[in-house]
């Protein structure tokens, strides 16, 4: 039997993992990732699965299949959280296709291919401001020169690598050979408020909307707050303040593009002192490409007009961007046969949220199912689910395994 209250359990049960004393924030290779990871995977061998680490720091669980070695449907999502996170998403995606694996065990049933689920280690991308690392590595599009991206107190990727024993040369012996994976399906909480309003308890995902994630540097003349006459004054925070508004003007303008301003730090951080330096960072989303290349350089134009209108000196980089992928039709139809078999009406939905499928599809097809949250709400201490739901989350994720036909080469 799946056991939905045990689903919520284990959420409940990773969550106490946080550097926050009463909240949730569970960062890559930090020490509240490893031990849920090392919770995930006694899980997993629980459940019947062969499980470790790999170098990358993904937990990862192989419940072989008829035979040992078969190609596998790949499952799972991530196990790191944004700043004071909901903890479902992610874990939620994870802990239910464990619950899946562990019935397919206690039945003693054994598939025509192997199963594997991943808890990704990164795919928030909070401590070192680019994400999907945990995919990307296993997809094989981990560029080895992001290892020496750096977080805010300077260690870098490999340098955090090693201090969790891990070596960061073997990372790209993470990446799996083409074929050895038939699919990759996620279930994760839908993080939006359609299928609340539609009164379903799931949705078949049609593609995850594309990214841009800029870092802009502003730098103006720090000064006392109390001399320095208005006009003479170079402050950066006034002016990433314009800049801010002009991202938001540029996307209401545009129907389905969205951007944020969430990361801003001025420097030196004084009351009395005039902001000689901000960062700050911009997350432009939008389904169609083209949209959003658009949106990223009109908000180049603006913030350098902005700046040299204040003469203050600018730089923008590009974090990292990912165009919009499409789920694939032959697996949709699979999840929605299992949605139609739990007596449900299928609803089609785009993921406005980016997930590990964006870096899978390099290896991969993929799919997804959105289980509904309360509100709508995530990135959020209040994102909740029912029992009821994540119970019939599951219930589909399982048939949809159980019922799985890899596609046939044409
Ligand atoms: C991941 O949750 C993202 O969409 O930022
Ligand atoms: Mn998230
Ligand atoms: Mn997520």
């Amino acid at each position: 039997m799946l056991d939905p209250s045990r689903i919520l359990q284990r959420c409940d049960a990773l969550a106490r993992h946080s550097e926050l004393p009463d909240g949730l924030t569970r960062v890559f290779l930090s020490p509240q990732g490893r031990a849920a990871g090392e919770l995930v995977l006694g899980w997993m061998r629980e459940a019947g699965m062969q499980a470790g680490l790999d170098a990358i720091g993904n937990a990862v669980g192989r419940y072989e299949g008829e035979r040992p070695g078969l190609a596998c449907l790949m499952l799972g999502s991530h196990l790191d959280t944004v700043r004071d996170a909901g903890k479902y998403d992610g874990m939620l995606g994870v802990i239910s296709a464990i619950e899946c694996v562990a019935l397919l065990n206690a039945e003693k049933k054994r598939l025509p291919f192997a199963i594997e689920v991943v808890g990704f280690g990164d795919e928030e991308g909070v401590r070192f401001g680019t994400t999907l690392l945990g995919s990307r590595a296993i997809a094989g599009t981990l560029d080895p020169r992001v290892l020496e991206a750096k977080d805010a107190k300077g260690i870098s990727i490999a340098e955090a690598l090693r201090q969790f024993d891990l070596n960061p040369k073997e990372v790209p012996g993470v990446a799996r050979k083409k074929g050895a994976i038939l699919a990759y399906v996620e279930l994760h909480i839908e993080q939006g408020p359609v299928l609340e309003a539609e009164n379903l308890p799931v949705g078949v995902v049609t593609a995850i909307n594309g990214f841009s994630r800029l870092r802009v540097s502003l730098r103006g003349e720090a000064g006392h707050a109390g001399t320095v006459p208005m006009k003479l004054r170079r402050d950066a925070l006034a002016a990433a303040a314009e800049c801010v508004l002009a991202v938001e003007r540029l996307a209401r303008a545009q129907p389905e593009l969205v951007a944020t301003v969430g990361r801003l730090e001025a420097k030196p951080g004084a009351i009395n002192v005039i902001p000689g330096e901000v960062q700050f960072s911009v997350d432009v989303r939008a389904p169609e490409d083209a949209a959003r290349e658009q949106a990223v350089a009109a908000a180049r134009t603006e913030i350098a007009l902005i700046s040299e209108s204040r003469s203050i000196g600018f730089e923008i980089e590009t974090l990292q961007e990912l165009g919009s992928s499409a789920c694939a039709p032959w697996l949709m139809a699979q999840l929605e046969r299992a949605v139609r078999a739990e007596g449900l009406r299928v609803l089609r939905l785009p993921s406005g949220a980016g997930h590990d499928g964006m870096a899978m599809k390099a290896i991969a097809d993929i799919a997804m199912l959105f289980v509904r949250c309360e509100r709508g709400v995530s990135h959020n201490p209040a994102e909740a689910i029912s029992a009821e739901d994540a119970g019939t989350g599951a219930k589909i994720l399982y048939q949809f395994i159980h019922d799985f036909r890899p596609e046939l080469p044409a």
